[in-house]
């Protein structure tokens, strides 16, 4: 099919959720794209944070193609070899003691949500039920994430809305101190902010909120769906500020491009859940957690956290010296291959997206004056140099 048809298919037979750009990829390779028409794209967005090991990544093709002639589903009703591993390997990494694997993002937050609520039954009494998140927070859009997520534009469209959900301006300790109380059983940060601007908070703030939830005996959940797995240089962002959450949750890149979320918490707070408190058809099933397996091996063997923080620098170096005598350029934020580029108010967003695709860069506009590079944690400092130049020419050509 031709970009067109698949455009018009698209425009006709889906619901208008979406706002595609014009463009539809056929194949990926590593940090490449290529569209219907054989043009070759550097992909800076990968998939929104999702394919950190790269486009089909050999051993993850490998696992998934493995898995999938051996045996795709079963159901949580047995016991489920590749899921026992890798909630095995995901406690070796991080601070958590078992995991419950679903499908997305917003699933893992329902997960962490439900979680929460029930250990503060067992542990706060019926009072503690509220959840406390930051403004121009994102965490999901099922009914109860995007009521958690702290942008009105997503929720006021839904309402009625599930109560027990209070926001607060985010890197501000104070005001969350101040909207703690008896009805509160957590906090739910992103530990840097995604959708909401790649917004990293003070060095004292996750610290101080991890103090503060400890001293009122309430549980600290850290959404690190788009900052987990070594994004952030690290292998989750919670490391940067030497905290540990009570619950986490995963999805984006878990999977190596294939659709597995996962929360993950102490044994103290995971045993507040029963037999019977959640579940998932799919959630942990053989063929997603193959793949999550290969995932993980491949961010560790071949360094990708530190390869993240390395190329992440060197990207923020070219585009600032690319752009160092333009008024153009505001300034450069984010952590390791997680980056906003900040323009000034006279340059688009969205148009330097459009010229950025034009000349086989694939870019996100994040705001109107923000671009958003997260690109497959591969990447290598060729790519960079090539990606960082089509975007300060483009930059510069929106600009004048
Ligand atoms: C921080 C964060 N949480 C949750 C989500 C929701 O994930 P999903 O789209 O897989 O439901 C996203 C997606 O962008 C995200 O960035």
């Amino acid at each position: 099919m031709q970009t067109s048809e698949i455009m018009s298919l698209s425009q006709q037979y889906l619901m208008p959720v979406y706002k595609p750009l014009p463009v539809a990829f056929v194949r990926g390779q590593g940090c490449r794209l290529w569209d219907a028409e054989g043009k070759e794209y550097l992909d800076f967005v990968a998939g929104i944070a999702v394919v950190g090991v790269g486009h089909c990544h050999p051993r993850v093709v490998e696992a998934i193609c493995e898995q999938a002639g051996r045996l795709m589903h079963t159901s949580n009703l047995y016991y489920i070899g590749p899921q026992a591993q890798l909630a095995q390997r995901l406690t070796e990494l991080s601070f958590a003691d078992r995991c419950f694997f679903a499908n997305s993002g917003a699933e893992a937050n329902e997960a962490a949500i439900k979680l929460a609520r029930k250990w503060a039954g067992q542990n706060l009494g019926g009072q503690s039920r509220d959840i406390i998140t930051a403004d121009q927070s994102f965490h999901g859009r099922t009914l109860a994430t995007v009521t958690a997520t702290g942008q009105e534009k997503y929720r006021k469209p839904f309402a009625p809305l599930p109560p027990g959900f209070k926001y607060v301006p985010f890197n501000d300790l104070a005001a969350l101190e101040a909207a703690v109380d008896e009805s509160t059983c957590a906090v739910l940060l992103e530990p840097i902010q995604g959708e909401g601007g790649i917004n990293v908070p003070d060095e004292d703030y996750l610290p101080g909120v991890r103090q503060m939830c400890d001293e009122r005996g309430i549980l600290l959940i850290l959404d690190e769906i788009q900052t987990g797995l070594g994004r952030t240089g690290r292998w989750f962002a919670y490391e940067h500020w030497n905290i540990q959450p009570d619950i986490m949750t995963l999805a984006k890149s878990l999977g190596g491009g294939f659709p597995i979320g996962a929360a993950l918490a102490s044994e103290e707070v995971a045993c507040a859940f029963e037999p019977g408190n959640h579940a998932s058809t799919f959630g942990g099933n053989h063929l997603a957690c193959a793949a999550a397996l290969a995932a993980l091996e491949v961010i560790e063997t071949e360094d990708l956290a530190e390869n993240a923080a390395r190329m992440g620098a060197a990207l923020r170096q070219m585009i600032d010296d690319q752009l160092a005598d333009s008024a153009a350029l505001e300034h450069i934020r984010g952590r390791g291959l997680l980056l906003a580029v900040q323009l000034s108010e006279n340059v688009s967003a969205k148009d330097v997206q459009q010229r950025c695709l034009e000349s086989g860069l694939v870019v996100n506009a994040l705001a109107e004056h923000t671009i958003r590079l997260a690109p497959p944690l591969v990447v290598t400092e060729e790519e960079c140099q090539q990606a960082a130049r089509i975007l300060a020419a483009a930059i510069q050509n929106s600009y004048e």
